[in-house]
């Protein structure tokens, strides 16, 4: 056995949705970093080139940009255009791009199920299924082509939070997990998702920018502190290696024991 080489990807290539801010970003950085030649994408183009520039200046991978509305049925063509240019053999998709919506049950809209489902769900099979051929050119018997879902500890357990669409979303996330990776083994795609605890981003900026609720929220993982990019890009990484080779319909938390110890 080649321990060395356990958790290496340098050389693969990546496409991480999302991949300007937040979780995405902390996952582009791994690979970058481990690598890889990584492709991100999420709706403003400034930000998303901006990233892309400031994750090749670190390397040893690059970073390229491609702006794309991934709840359109036009985004996700013109990324799956752009990666067929760019990554023919695409060795790892990051399925991360995501919205929430927060509102009183007599209040939550019709509108935020749609909003939400697009992007979290829909967005999620759309893009993997247009991105077929391009896994399928990458995968092998002893190197699986990679899915990874980024799903969320909400959708394992209740949140406290009026968030109805988005766990119910991320919920489905996790099913449809399973049924692509059951449909798509003997193609030797694996399907995997990662279903985060709380991280900081802008989509938790609302708690952790707020010292008492930061502190609420550090209380009540048992391992007392919120997510870091080594823990959530860690994961990532492993899932794309020889060393997760044999995973596929998974789900699992990176939550600090939130889910697990529950
Ligand atoms: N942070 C957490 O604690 C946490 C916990 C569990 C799960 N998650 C999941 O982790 C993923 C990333 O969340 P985050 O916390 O990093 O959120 P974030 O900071 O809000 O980042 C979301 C990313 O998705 C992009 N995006 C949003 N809508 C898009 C669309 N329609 N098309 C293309 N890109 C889009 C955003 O860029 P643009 O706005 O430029 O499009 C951004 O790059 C999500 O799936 C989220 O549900 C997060």
């Amino acid at each position: 056995m080649n321990t060395g080489a356990l958790f290496d990807v340098t050389g693969k290539t990546v496409v991480v949705t999302g991949g300007s801010r937040g979780i995405g970003r902390m996952i582009a950085q791994g690979f970058v970093q481990a690598g890889a030649t990584v492709l991100i994408s999420s709706r403003k183009s400034d930000a998303c080139a901006d990233t892309a520039a400031e994750l090749s200046a670190v390397g040893p991978g690059t970073c390229v940009a491609h702006p794309a509305d991934l709840s359109t049925a036009e985004g996700i063509e013109s990324l799956a255009a752009q990666v067929a240019e760019v990554a023919p053999q695409l060795n790892v998709l990051v399925n991360n791009a995501g919205a929430t919506w927060g509102a009183p049950i007599d209040e939550f809209p019709d509108s935020a199920f749609d909003k939400i489902f697009d992007i979290n769900v829909k967005g999620v099979f759309s893009l993997t299924q247009k991105l077929l051929p391009r896994l399928r050119a990458a995968a092998t018997d002893g190197d699986p082509a990679r899915v990874i879902n980024i799903g969320s500890i909400d959708g394992i357990v209740l949140s406290i939070t009026d968030n109805f669409s988005y766990s119910a979303s991320k919920a489905a996330v996790h099913m449809l997990t399973r049924k692509m990776a059951a449909t798509l083994a003997p193609q030797r795609i694996t399907v995997n998702a990662i279903a985060p605890g709380p991280f900081p981003s802008k989509m938790m900026s609302y708690f952790l920018d707020n010292p008492e609720r930061k502190e609420a929220v550090e209380g009540a993982v048992p391992l007392g502190r919120v997510g870091t990019p080594e823990d959530v890009a860690g994961t990532a990484i492993f899932l794309s290696s020889r060393a997760g080779a044999y995973l596929t319909g998974t789900i699992i938390p990176v939550d600090g024991g939130l889910s697990g110890t529950r």
